[in-house]
Order: structure tokens, then C-alpha cells, then sequence
């Protein structure tokens, strides 16, 4: 009998995150460049006579343990779907920033899926998962899949990317988080303010740029650098004015580009190689501008069982 499954999940940095106008619906139409890296949560389900949560990690008291964990919600969409009671323990060891633009709660939510599919032997086809994944959160299906991939509609529909090489990161993480309805609603006010109107009517649609492709595809980190970019980065910056200074030390601490990661309050500096990324994390963690920063890689592989049984 299976006594456990344990499913790992990469963060997320937006290389591009192209924002069009408000829908009817509230969401935004997105041109969203996914790059999936290596900072990790792990989901373990194990049996239990309720469904349960448990959390550990440095910022495990910010994660909500009642039924609004999207890790949670998963366990029951999935059981819903297949007629079964969501009697499951779910453990997630977190390790991704928490509200902090990475799509850290879209992880867990992917992970569990993949956890509680095996440890029910439900077998849920690929295609069931990503449907069940993107009824969870607009970033949830990329947290399943992972590499890279450009993501349309509200950013739940996905197209693999061809990444030609690996890229060096520095993610700064800040105290506290963002939250993304939050982000989302002053890039309106913004552009309402601005006097560019705030809906599809008003806003170009987005579209993914040729550059930045050619530059994931290249594998080209100079390329890449220039053509980084983040619409929600002014929203970001307009509700977190400090994350300015810790553009600008990531910057001046040689990273080949700075930009707000996803709704933030994470900040991803693009690093020449692996040295330089530990260099930049170094001269980040002393600028007093973060709580922390961690030097990683992308692109990473998407949720994966790492133990059954
Ligand atoms: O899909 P998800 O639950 O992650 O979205 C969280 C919130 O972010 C939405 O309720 C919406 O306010 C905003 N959002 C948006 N447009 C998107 C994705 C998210 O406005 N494409």
C-alpha cells in the first residue's frame, strides 16, 4: 500500500509579462513568458481521516491552513472529480517566497494534485490535470508543467518555449507580500490615471515580444536582459516604493537586468553566470534592501513525484 507521495515544484519568474486590458470577468488578457526556476516546494499526501494541512519552512505562519490553501483546494477538486472523499494529509515544506509574485501557492496547488492523483491511483490524464490546474489559478497550470512556456488568456493556456541554454537569477525577497488582486487593480488605476482607459477596448492586446524569444531560445542572457519585461512592475513599484532601491542595488551589484518579479514584491536580477549571481546575492543580502536573496537557475523542471511509497 502507498503510505506517502512526496511531488516537488519549481518557482516562477515572468520574463515577460504583457498585460492587456480588463475583462468583463475581471481578469486581464495576458502575453505571459513563463521560466520556471529552482527555488522548491514540496507537497507530501498521506492518508488520513480528513482532509488536513500542515505547513514548515521560514515563512510557514504567513501560510493560510484553513480551506482557502489553493494546495487544499486541489486535493478536493480532485477528489470531487473522481467521487472520492479528500481524506488526505498534505504537508507542504515551503520554500518559495510567500506572496511574492513566484507563484508559490500556485505550486503547492499543482503539487498536491500530482500528489494526491498517485497516492489515490486516480490517473488522471495530463490534459484532466491541466484543466482541473487552471480552474485553480491562472499561474497553476505552468507550476505543473514548468521549463518555460508562453501562457495567453488570463495566462492558464500554454505553449511550450524552447530554452537553448541555462539562465543565472538572483531572486531579492522582501518583507511581506503583495497581493495580486491587489497589483492587478492599481495597473488600472494607473492607466486610468494616465487617462489610457483601463479595459480591452482601451488597451492594445498584448502579444509576446520576437526578441525575447529569440533570446530564450539562444539561450542568450545579454539578449534576454534587454528585453525583460513587467507590466505589473510600475503597479508594483506604486504600492512598494522601497522595491526602487533594491532594483537599483541588484543593478549596481552587476546584474544584467532588474525587474520585479510576476505582482511582486519578489525582484529578479538576470546574472552573466552562476559566480556573478552569488556575488549579486551576496552584495543584495548586505545592502540592508531585502530580507534575503537566493542565487538559482532556470529553466527547472515541473512538478515531480521525487517518492512514493
Ligand atoms: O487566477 P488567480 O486566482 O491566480 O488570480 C488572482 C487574481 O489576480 C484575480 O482574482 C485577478 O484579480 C488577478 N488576475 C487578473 N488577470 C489575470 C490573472 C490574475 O486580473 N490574468
Amino acid at each position: 500500500m502507498t503510505r506517502s507521495v512526496t511531488v516537488r515544484v519549481p518557482a516562477k519568474v515572468n520574463v515577460q509579462l504583457a498585460v492587456g486590458g480588463r475583462r468583463p470577468d475581471g481578469f486581464h488578457d495576458l502575453a505571459n513568458v513563463f521560466l520556471a526556476v529552482g527555488l522548491y516546494d514540496e507537497v507530501t499526501a498521506t492518508p488520513a481521516d480528513a482532509l488536513t494541512l500542515t505547513c514548515t519552512g521560514p515563512d510557514a505562519d504567513q501560510v493560510p491552513l484553513d480551506d482557502s490553501n489553493l494546495a487544499a483546494r486541489a486535493a478536493r477538486a480532485l477528489a470531487a472529480r473522481h467521487g472520492l472523499d479528500p481524506h488526505v494529509h498534505l504537508h507542504i515544506a515551503k520554500d518559495i517566497p510567500v506572496a511574492g509574485g513566484m507563484a508559490g501557492g500556485s505550486a503547492d496547488a499543482a503539487g498536491a494534485l500530482l500528489a494526491c492523483d498517485a497516492l489515490w491511483g486516480t490517473a488522471t490524464p495530463h490534459s484532466e490535470l491541466l484543466s482541473l490546474c487552471a480552474e485553480l489559478g491562472s499561474d497553476v497550470p505552468f507550476s505543473l508543467v514548468g521549463g518555460a512556456a508562453l501562457g495567453r488568456g488570463r495566462g492558464e493556456l500554454l505553449e511550450p518555449l524552447p530554452v537553448g541554454g541555462t539562465f543565472h537569477w538572483v531572486f531579492a525577497v522582501a518583507d511581506g507580500g503583495l497581493s495580486t488582486p491587489a497589483v492587478y487593480k492599481e495597473c488600472d488605476r494607473l492607466r486610468d490615471t494616465a487617462g489610457l482607459g483601463a479595459t480591452t477596448a482601451d488597451v492594445p492586446d498584448p502579444e509576446p515580444s520576437p526578441a525575447l524569444l529569440d533570446a530564450l531560445r539562444a539561450g542568450d542572457a545579454t539578449a534576454l536582459a534587454g528585453a525583460l519585461a513587467n507590466d505589473l512592475q510600475a503597479a508594483a513599484l506604486s504600492l512598494r516604493p522601497a522595491l526602487a532601491a533594491t532594483l537599483a542595488a541588484g543593478t549596481h551589484a552587476g546584474a544584467l537586468a532588474a525587474l520585479v518579479s510576476g505582482s511582486g514584491p519578489t525582484t529578479a536580477f538576470l546574472a552573466p553566470d552562476a559566480e556573478a549571481a552569488e556575488r549579486i546575492a551576496a552584495a543584495l543580502r548586505a545592502s540592508g534592501t531585502c530580507r534575503t536573496a537566493r542565487a538559482t537557475s532556470g529553466p527547472a523542471p515541473g512538478a515531480t513525484v521525487l517518492t512514493n511509497g
